[in-house]
């Protein structure tokens, strides 16, 4: 027995799924899916097949003759959930598995029509990352193990339903339509999605449209538009795009997280629309994991940085020219200022903070961290410093060609890198960044004339003059870096003249809060109440109930809050949040 991955109850000595077809019923009265799925294995096989569920209710399996085949299903364990082990007869190669999902699928939510933008219809979508695909479906759920497939869902006719794959057709019978899909190109089970909704396109470019709820649209197609000069750009810095199409979904704001890279659709918090494009470094992020992640990816969570470390870098490539160096550098402070609150929160762990993790025995959303991407990125940065631009172009280039469709470890990585780019992994001290905590000392530092001018002003309150062409990105960067100890007078004048708290860009909105909210400033909480009740994206939730079940005055708030909003978040961000709440 060989486990490759400590979050799959996959085997390596077993046979290897090649393709699904899954076919599903989208019940929004029970919260299941009903559902079978079809396993073609590379090649015809005998014995036991361990495939990785959890919290669904197997009614049979089959062969493809529909003659019953002997199963066990193990009861759930705490991360992996149950292993599903089928044992195949002599010389079979296909399966097909009958089950139904749980209300609770820790991959889905649900949500009411009172929950969309619209209020008139339901919703559902999937977040599988990184290891929910198995309460959707039974599957060798570990990002070594790529498939293609087809699948077709059957929903009320009044929805629609988008996959992260090429879209068939649509068939409808009666009151329900029945929508098919197709993934030609093997991806990692962590990258199946869909969703289903009142949902309506509108196209952005020739290989690009945004799909949203009909009452966001016009608003998310002018937020996205710059997205073609996007694609452009990456495909000057990285070769090719290899997926067809990129087109973006406009989730709702219960979405967890800022943007995930579903191929070919890319899933998006509603909170980047802000009507400035000054969040469209997310869209180039999970562009980015076009070729980082999803051609190239990581051989399970405890190499995570390979997937966004290098897509970190390949970000801030892109947004170099879009936008320039300025602003690459300063997200490149902002990251830096990420990594050392990350660092800080998990100093009691210090294992979690080397780039190559060891965890049997932890759940990967307990490990997640800014630390893959930003201690990622600054490794990234020192490598490219220490080859040269040119030379460190032409080995990403190289790495690409060379795990294209593949998955790899840490330590394929280190040996590529050695044989590549020789030298350079000693001379920038690569063991620290992998292997140990912290950052090193010689780590790169993002500079730029506009962090100069904004640290020349060390917490004090800018005129409006100073702060006249501030960005965003600017504004974060100056409260992020305010003392903890901001006397309230402080507060009060900032917010007088510069309305923060009416901020209508989530990231300066929550970076104000957070800075009013440990001042104990109390015109904050009215407006951190309401962020807290419409957006469930994580990176948001958590330094705000944080800040909150931090001060004395506000404990019992921030757990009320919980309970009248818990339901409205993701199974993820619930889970994220009660940690939070248990520890406080
Ligand atoms: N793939 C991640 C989101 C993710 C990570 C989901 C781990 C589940 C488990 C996505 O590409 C991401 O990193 N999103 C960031 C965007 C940011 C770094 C620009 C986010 O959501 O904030
Ligand atoms: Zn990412």
């Amino acid at each position: 027995m060989a486990r490759l991955d400590p979050h799959s109850y996959n085997d390596s000595t077993q046979p290897e799924t090649e393709t699904l077809d899954w076919r599903a019923r989208v019940d929004f009265k029970t919260q299941r899916l009903h559902a079978e799925v079809t396993h073609t294995l590379k090649e015809a096989s005998a014995g036991p097949l361990d495939l990785d569920t959890r919290d669904l209710e197997i009614r049979d399996v089959v062969d493809a003759a529909g003659r019953p085949l002997p199963y066990i299903l193990s009861p759930s364990e705490p991360i992996l959930g149950s292993r599903l082990r089928i044992e195949l007869p002599v010389g079979l190669r296909q399966f097909t598995v009958r089950y139904r999902t749980a209300p609770h699928a820790s991959a889905l939510q649900w949500l009411t029509p009172s929950q969309t933008a619209g209020g008139k219809h339901p919703f559902l979508y999937s977040q599988c990352q990184a290891i929910h695909a198995r309460s959707v479906v039974p599957l060798q759920d570990t990002p070594r193990i790529r498939i293609r497939y087809t699948a077709s869902l059957r929903i009320p006719k009044a929805l629609k339903a988008v996959m992260a794959a090429s879209f068939l057709r649509r068939e409808e019978h009666g009151v329900e339509a029945e929508e098919h899909y197709e993934m030609p190109q093997p991806v990692p089970p962590y990258l199946l999605a869909f969703a289903v909704g009142s949902l309506a396109p509108k196209e952005l470019g020739p290989r690009s449209r945004v799909w949203a709820e009909p009452e966001l649209l016009e608003d998310a197609a002018e937020e996205f538009s710059g997205v073609d000069d996007m694609l452009r750009a990456a495909e000057s810095l990285f070769g090719p795009y290899d997926w067809e199409r990129f087109d973006l979904l406009t989730m709702p704001p219960s979405f967890p997280y800022g943007g995930m890279e579903n191929p070919r659709l890319t899933f998006l918090t509603p909170t980047l629309i802000t009507g400035d494009k000054s969040l469209v470094n997310v869209v180039a992020h999970e562009l980015a994991h076009s070729w980082t992640g999803n051609l190239v990816t990581n051989a399970s969570a405890e190499h995570f940085w390979l997937n966004e470390g290098f897509t970190v870098f390949a970000e801030r490539r892109i947004l170099e020219v879009l936008e320039g160096p300025e602003v690459s550098a300063l997200h490149g402070a902002l990251g830096r200022r990420a990594l050392d609150s990350a660092l800080q929160h998990f100093r009691a762990h210090p294992q979690l903070t080397s780039l190559r993790t060891h965890l049997a025995g932890v759940d990967p959303d307990e490990a997640f961290s800014q630390i893959p991407y930003e201690k990622g990125y600054l490794l990234l940065r020192a490598m490219e410093d220490a080859a040269g631009r040119p030379a460190f172009d032409e080995f990403l280039r190289r790495y690409l060609a060379t795990y294209r469709f593949r998955a790899l470890t840490t330590e394929e990585f280190v040996a590529f890198a050695e044989k590549e780019l020789p030298g350079v992994l000693t001379k920038v001290d690569a063991e620290a960044y992998l292997h140990r905590p912290g950052v090193p000392p010689g780590a790169p530092s993002p500079r730029s004339l506009r962090l100069e001018a904004m640290d020349a002003l060390r917490g004090k309150v800018p005129t409006p003059e100073q702060a006249k062409d501030w960005t965003p990105a600017e504004w974060q960067l100056y409260l992020e870096s305010l003392p903890w100890d901001l006397p309230r007078d402080v507060i009060q004048q900032l917010d007088a003249r510069f309305s923060l708290t009416e901020s209508r860009n989530s990231e300066v909105l929550v970076a104000w809060l957070v800075v009013a909210l440990r001042a104990g400033w109390e015109p904050a909480v009215a407006r951190t109440e309401t962020f807290l009740g419409e957006v469930g994206r994580m990176k948001y939730l958590k330094p705000l109930y944080g800040v909150l079940s931090a001060s004395h005055a506000h404990r019992s708030l921030a757990r009320a809050l919980f309970k009248k909003h818990g339901e409205r978040y993701h199974p993820i961000a619930r889970q994220g949040v009660e940690l939070i709440l248990s520890r406080a």
